[in-house]
């Protein structure tokens, strides 16, 4: 598929037209995001602490409903966490069903048996073949890293995850992210009628808060809104109008300063971290078909009382504004008559930085 020219974005912002609809409409565009440009980012997978709870050996699908690669995260005896794939190398069982405290996996179908690192240690009636076991005999590993107990793998990444979360740091310093508690009965799922990359695009802009989300405006000052880009990243700073909500202070000299309502940082292509003086929500936009995505929303509270308050404070309500508009623009993007549109250098900077990233990943 030829796609340097219709879906480039010219590097200026002033100069620049937006993707065009059948970016968001086109089947082809839509597999080859899947194929070629989420293989190559990183996908929170969750919290190390509730991860390895009672459990060294835990199953995971890699974006079910899109890449739906069947992974395993284990934590061997010295304590490191490794990504393995969950398929037999035998003939592609799949080793574990769900999380077990176990010092090695062993497939139920022929028996062949792994250590926690991924190695093949037995085989049964297998004396006679030959070069057995080889290199491939083992399990597969990917790469996976975490980030204050968050825990992220890729199966090819295209950056470091410190490269990625290097702004977050900067930014949040001392902030104590890692002692944030994860809260079950805060999770929430919406299945929304549109591509996933169109629910992106509005996460990356703070221009329709005063439009789409009354109440949010109510808390933040659209006025002193700013946006900071980054390589694979960027970070929407929202200030809290006089009197509402803010965190107590900076965390970091890399901060403004200023105080802080909510900072908003977004981690290529669908990964969202969203800190509130309450905590942090991570977000996952994952996508299911051409024009579905679900997302979902994982709760980490580091000052409870807070929750209902301020900028974090009706997560729920913001979440159906925005996937009212979303929708909208799905229905929208299917129009003949509409083909592409231009950006707010001052309010779409990083909706243009997302597009720039995304039509330079299609054509790697
Ligand atoms: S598929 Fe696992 S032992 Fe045969
Ligand atoms: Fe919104």
């Amino acid at each position: 598929m030829s796609t340097r020219s219709p879906y480039s974005v010219h590097r200026d912002i002033r100069q620049a037209s937006t993707l065009p609809g059948n970016f968001y409409r086109d089947p082809a565009v839509y597999a080859a995001l899947q194929d070629q440009v989420l293989p190559r980012t990183w996908q929170w997978v969750g919290n190390d602490r509730k991860l390895f709870d009672k459990a060294t050996a835990r199953p995971l699908q890699l974006l079910p409903g899109s890449l739906n690669e069947p992974l395993l995260l284990t934590r061997g005896k010295d304590q490191q966490v490794r990504c393995l794939s969950n398929v037999c190398t035998h003939r592609a069982n799949l080793l574990l069903s769900g999380a077990q405290d176990c010092r090695g996996l062993s497939c139920g179908y022929h028996g062949r048996r792994f250590d926690l690192t991924g190695q093949m240690l037995s085989m049964p009636e297998f004396d006679s073949v030959a070069d057995f076991p080889a290199a491939s005999d083992n399990l597969p590993q990917v790469p996976t890293a975490a980030w204050a107990e968050q825990r992220f793998v890729s199966l090819d990444p295209a950056c470091s995850l410190q490269a990625l979360l290097d702004p977050v740091s900067r930014t949040l310093g001392e902030m104590p992210v890692h002692e944030f508690r994860y809260e079950a009965s805060l999770t929430r799922e919406y299945v929304v009628g549109a591509h996933w990359a169109l629910y992106v695009d509005n996460y990356l802009e703070g221009f329709h808060i005063p439009y789409v989300h009354p109440e949010l405006a109510r808390s933040v000052d659209f006025q002193s809104y700013d946006v900071e880009l980054f390589e694979w990243a960027s970070l929407q700073r929202a200030q809290p109008r006089p009197g509402e909500l803010a965190f107590e202070r900076s965390y970091s000299a890399a901060d403004c300063g200023k105080p802080a309502a909510a900072y908003y940082f977004w981690l290529f292509p669908n990964t969202m971290l969203n800190f509130y003086p309450w905590g942090l929500s991570v977000n996952i936009v994952h996508p299911l078909t051409v024009d579905q995505c679900k997302v979902e929303f994982h709760s980490f509270l580091w000052r409870p009382e807070l929750l209902e308050l301020g900028a974090g404070g009706s997560l729920d309500k913001v979440q159906r504004e925005d996937e009212l508009v979303v929708e909208g623009v799905q229905a929208g993007i299917r129009s003949r008559l509409y083909q592409r549109g231009r950006y707010s250098p001052k309010r779409e900077s990083a909706v243009h930085h997302f597009h720039r990233l995304l039509s330079q990943a299609l054509q790697t």
